[in-house]
């Protein structure tokens, strides 16, 4: 079964999203009918990006997990809405259908209230990639409460930074976290990030791992404890708390090119018909397909495509909590057979990995149930597209390269699967309400084709952030002031000779890592925080996995016992300020760093010596002490 709203040929894409850029308010009023309302809108959308101020469905009321969950209990209660598969394959998997879900989000939602969560506090949720984190973060929807997820990989330092961010009052945590052979500790990474948060009130800790933890007495509480004490009042039902359109519904931090991490704030009514309309007409879903997302839900595409968009849409949303490569490269195809999966979604830097393994592991994998592939995070080269088309989609299946952020809610520019034309490496067309613009450094827009650009988008979607959590200058500096009256997205793109868009990576300083944002000037705060690192510069380089990799020029004072010793001391530090994602692959020392006479750091020559270009410096004139650059040359790693 299909939906009303999905565009089912080319011409009926081009149809809608003309109706759709020339009445878009008619448009987007069309497509909230289709959703659950305590109370019907009063204008569709009200705007400016010059404050900015952005709101759609203005004057409504809802909450988005009666549309993820209660409207889909009345008409489809058995049918499979989470699909859990553990980090172990000899573990076995678990399945909750929408009736069940709904039981549980209710319960949980009871335990948040009688621990005194209520409507508009921040919660931080901190835990494994398990059914439990679904229900978290719905339970917090379910009441009101704002939920603030942060990845499993992060520092106790990076989630102290956002709870504090934030004022969150409570915690949602596990004992630990499975992650192929290695486990987390995440309770005993919470206890060191909450000696430095004194807003939290409660900890909430569900039994995963079984590592022994410790348990402060008030503020901690184990998860099941909680639950059994809904169980016997025999309560178990949760009203949904009232929402306007406008209130928010989740914070998610994400790196940019200055300072701090910054908390992009999405609200419910318009990320709510964003992820779903996305979702239904990106990947074509289909009543009864399986759709696997393997992202985590500590990024934006979890929170977008395993949770609110599939089950918005009542589809059956597979979540896994191990990784692609453990026990062996296998393991995905094993996922993929075992459970029928019919949409994989993932991200080029695993498909790379898995293709270092050759197709050994992909043999005697029955790979037919696959219907429509994907990928998001960063743009594919070309040799992984064909990999993945070939090996994984038999060359059957549409591939859709769906290119977002987090600040966009859900895919903008993609593909729709298998009704609009795919094009190797590009991102391709628009969705419906979208309107990309390039423009030249000037602001000056670039019309035509066969050019390329900084990638500006030109009206509101009901998907966009509405502002950086705690700082609204910030959120207008960061996306509303390069260009007046356009969203600035930081990357480049280009459009073909059909109007087919390609991105082309970002523009500012901020790297792309295995399709994790990563801000430099952060990165370069926590090597300067090592001691003995007088000053440091980081940019990327091309890598064969990750797409980019992370080359870090140090200037050390301190006293080596040995070098190698030293930058594995620094990465030690990175990790603990930023988490092990953000650990160079490579260090540089070196005596200066290439200055102009105003004391800025000319990054493009590091980049292009980090990429190994070294005759092509261009002009180095302007430099402080051009000889520098013969000895940072000399010593490339
Ligand atoms: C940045 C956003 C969107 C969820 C995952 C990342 C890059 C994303 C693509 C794509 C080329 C892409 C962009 C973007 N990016 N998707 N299909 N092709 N580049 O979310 O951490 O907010 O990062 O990822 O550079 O700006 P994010």
């Amino acid at each position: 079964m299909s939906y009303p709203y999905q565009i089912k040929s080319l011409e009926e894409y081009r149809k809608i999203y003309n109706q759709s850029i020339e009445h878009p308010t008619k448009f987007w009023s069309e497509i909230g009918e289709h959703f659950k309302w305590h109370k019907q809108w009063d204008e569709v959308l009200h705007w400016n990006f010059k404050e900015p101020k952005v709101e759609w469905f203005k004057g409504a009321r809802l909450n988005i997990t009666e549309n993820c969950l209660d409207r889909w209990v009345e008409t489809q209660p058995d049918i499979p809405a989470i699909i859990w598969e553990p980090n172990d394959p000899t573990k076995s998997s678990i399945t909750l259908t929408y009736k069940e879900l709904h039981f549980k989000v209710c319960q949980f939602a009871n335990v948040l209230k009688n621990n005194g969560a209520k409507k508009g506090d921040r919660i931080c949720i901190y835990m494994p990639m398990v059914p439990e984190l679904v229900i978290a973060v719905l339970a917090c929807a379910r009441i009101g409460a704002i939920h603030s997820v942060v990845f499993g990989g992060f520092s106790a330092q990076s989630i102290s930074d956002r709870i504090q961010d934030a004022q969150c009052s409570m915690v949602i945590t596990a004992d630990g976290a499975f992650r192929g052979n290695k486990t987390i500790p995440l309770k005993s990474i919470i206890d060191e990030a909450l000696l430095t948060c004194p807003s939290i009130e409660k900890v909430l800790v569900l039994t995963h791992t079984g590592v022994p933890v410790s348990m402060i007495n008030e503020r901690d509480l184990w998860w099941e404890d909680e639950i059994k004490k809904i169980e016997s009042q025999e309560n178990w039902y949760c009203p949904a708390e009232s929402m306007d359109a406008e209130d928010m519904l989740f914070i998610l931090y994400t790196s940019g090119s200055t300072g701090k991490p910054k908390g992009v704030v999405h609200t419910c009514a318009g990320y709510m018909v964003w992820a779903n309309y996305t979702f239904v007409n990106v990947f074509q879903y289909k009543k009864g397909q399986v759709h696997f997302c393997t992202a985590d839900i500590g990024w934006i595409t979890g929170h977008s495509y395993i949770i609110y968009g599939p089950l918005s849409a009542g589809a059956t949303t597979l979540m896994f909590e191990g990784i692609p490569t453990w026990p062996d490269a296998g393991r995905f195809w094993e996922i993929v057979e075992k459970h029928s999966v019919n949409i994989l979604y993932t991200a080029p830097t695993a498909i790379r990995s898995l293709m270092s393994f050759g197709i050994e592991p992909i043999m005697g994998k029955n790979l037919s149930s696959i219907d429509v592939l994907g990928t998001v995070g960063e743009p594919i080269n070309e040799e992984a597209w064909h990999w993945y088309n070939e090996n994984i989609g038999n060359k059957k299946c549409p591939i859709v390269d769906t290119w977002w952020q987090t600040e966009t809610g859900g895919v903008l520019i993609s593909n729709l699967a298998g009704i609009t034309e795919s094009k190797p490496g590009f991102a391709t067309l628009p969705l419906p309400g979208i309107q990309p613009v390039l423009v030249d450094e000037s602001g000056k827009e670039i019309k035509g084709n066969e050019v390329s650009g900084n990638l500006c988008i030109k009206y509101p979607w009901p998907g966009i952030l509405r502002t950086t959590y705690g700082d609204h200058e910030r959120c207008r500096i960061n996306y509303f002031s390069a260009y007046p009256d356009l969203y600035f997205t930081g990357d480049g793109c280009l459009r073909d000779e059909n109007g087919n868009y390609r991105i082309t990576g970002r523009v500012d300083d901020v790297l792309n890592i295995s399709g994790h944002r990563i801000g430099t000037a952060e990165l370069e705060n926590a090597i300067n925080m090592h001691t003995g690192v007088v000053e440091s510069a980081i940019v990327g380089y091309p890598h064969d996995i990750k797409g980019q990799g992370i080359y870090a020029y140090v200037i050390f004072n301190g006293m080596h016992t040995d070098e190698e010793h030293t930058k594995q001391d620094i990465c030690q530090t990175v990790a603990k300020i930023i988490g092990a994602i953000a650990k160079p692959d490579k260090i540089q020392f070196v005596t200066g760093l290439p200055k102009t006479r105003s004391g800025k750091i000319m990054r493009r020559i590091l980049r292009k010596i980090a990429e190994g270009d070294i005759n092509n410096l261009g002009d180095t004139s302007t430099l402080l002490d051009p000889l520098i650059v013969e000895e940072i040359k000399s010593n490339r790693q």
